[in-house]
């Protein structure tokens, strides 16, 4: 692939994200890698890793999926968490490399509730409601077999999962975060709470679409109030699930109205919205619309980041035009070149994403990050 389009100036450009100065719209996505200590902690390993996006020209880095709390919320043996001190001090040294090379960086915090398969503190999963996790355990991070079908969350469980995210919030700020970002997507526990078929409550937290946005709604308030105006608040959010990839919302736009209206209410910062294709329309019965043009609609005071096959300057730069988007977030193609956003600048060639068939092993995943050390001709 070879890159020359002139909309890509877009990509350059910078972008005030609250308190946050990017020098330009490329977000590297979250993404999970299980290579932490078995406590949590993170390691040299993960401080390089990250810093190389940062070297490579990524304005802004999203972590991979971090646990907030020592109960239900860790999702994969080998995790990172923001559950303690220890964790904290950790996270010093990454935070602090991506800096120096004038990157920022948000900790995506991510409850597991029903996809969980893999805790040290606790056994057990805690979800909406006591209905299992479609398909089967993902085996690149050591799972196998069927989910373990969890148990419903009380309303004083709800209440400290809240807590949870606001404390770890403050432990990402003190750990040199740049703001945080609340894991709703992808089948994890708020996305449960957001999902009709997981979500059998009839409390206030369950029943409509609107009720079940109440989990987040409480979180990004409980999280703005412990970190104060002065620090990023980001959420993501899905259709698809890790257990259930070709899950669309049932009431489809008026759905996308309901979640977005709601989420632009709080005090959120940003809506990253993820799906197969960021630019491929989200619901194709109803109209041509993808899911940052509904967000970018519903929800216009908010930041929109976009993410999903946004594997070129050219796809890119749709997604930043007519898409809606004021920053895309590159995953698959970053793992294939950690300097994406200065290939597409300087119109380098670029190496193709790694495709799903590649997601086999954990030895893959340490792969992909040789694969984008290796020196790479230019076009
Ligand atoms: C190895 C791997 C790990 C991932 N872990 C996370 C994660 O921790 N949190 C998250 O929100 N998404 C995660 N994702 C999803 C990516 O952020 C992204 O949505 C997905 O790869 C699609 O974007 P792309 O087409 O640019 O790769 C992961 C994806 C991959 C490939």
């Amino acid at each position: 692939m070879s890159e020359t389009s002139a909309s890509e100036a877009t990509l350059n450009e910078p972008y005030g994200l609250r308190g946050l100065d990017l020098p330009n719209r490329a977000v590297l996505a979250p993404m999970t890698r299980i290579s932490a200590h078995g406590d949590g902690r993170a390691t040299e390993r993960m401080r390089d890793y990250y810093r190389s996006f940062a070297e490579g020209g990524f304005g802004l880095l999203v972590t991979e999926g971090i646990y907030p709390d020592a109960a239900h919320s860790q999702g994969y043996l080998d995790q990172p968490g923001l559950a303690t001190s220890a964790h904290v001090d950790s996270w010093l040294p990454v935070t602090a490399a991506v800096h120096e090379h004038g990157g920022s960086i948000i900790a995506q915090l991510m409850h597991a509730g029903p996809q969980g398969q893999g805790n040290p503190h606790v056994s057990g999963l805690r979800s909406a409601s006591a209905v299992r996790a479609r398909g089967e355990q993902a085996g690149m991070y050591r799972g196998s077999g069927p989910y373990e079908v969890p148990e419903a969350l009380n309303a004083e469980e709800i209440g400290e999962v809240i807590s949870s995210f606001a404390a770890a919030a403050v432990r990402a700020r003190d750990a040199g975060f740049d703001g945080v970002e609340i894991h709703g997507a992808n089948g994890y526990l708020v996305d449960a709470f957001l999902t009709d078929y997981l979500n059998e409550r009839t409390d206030g937290y369950g029943g409509s679409p609107m009720a079940r946005t109440r989990l987040a709604r409480e979180i990004i308030e409980a999280v703005r109030a412990a970190v104060g105006n002065d620090f990023v608040v980001g959420i993501r959010i899905s259709q698809g699930k890790v257990s259930d990839a070709t899950h669309r919302w049932s009431e489809g736009v008026a759905e996308a109205e309901t979640v977005f209206g709601a989420l632009a209410g709080t005090s959120v910062d940003y809506l990253h919205t993820t799906e197969w294709k960021a630019n491929a329309p989200a619901f194709p019965d109803e109209d041509a619309r993808s899911l940052s043009q509904l967000a970018r609609e519903f929800a216009p005071g908010l930041s929109i980041v976009a993410n999903g096959h946004l594997d070129t300057g050219a796809e890119a730069a749709e997604s930043l035009g007519a898409g809606g988007a004021d920053l895309v977030a590159i995953g698959k193609a970053a793992l294939a070149q950690h300097d994406w956003p200065q290939r597409v600048q300087q119109g380098r060639q670029l190496l193709d994403p790694l495709t799903p068939s590649a997601f086999g092993s954990l030895a893959t995943i340490q792969d992909w990050e040789l694969r984008a050390s290796e020196p790479v001709p230019t076009s």
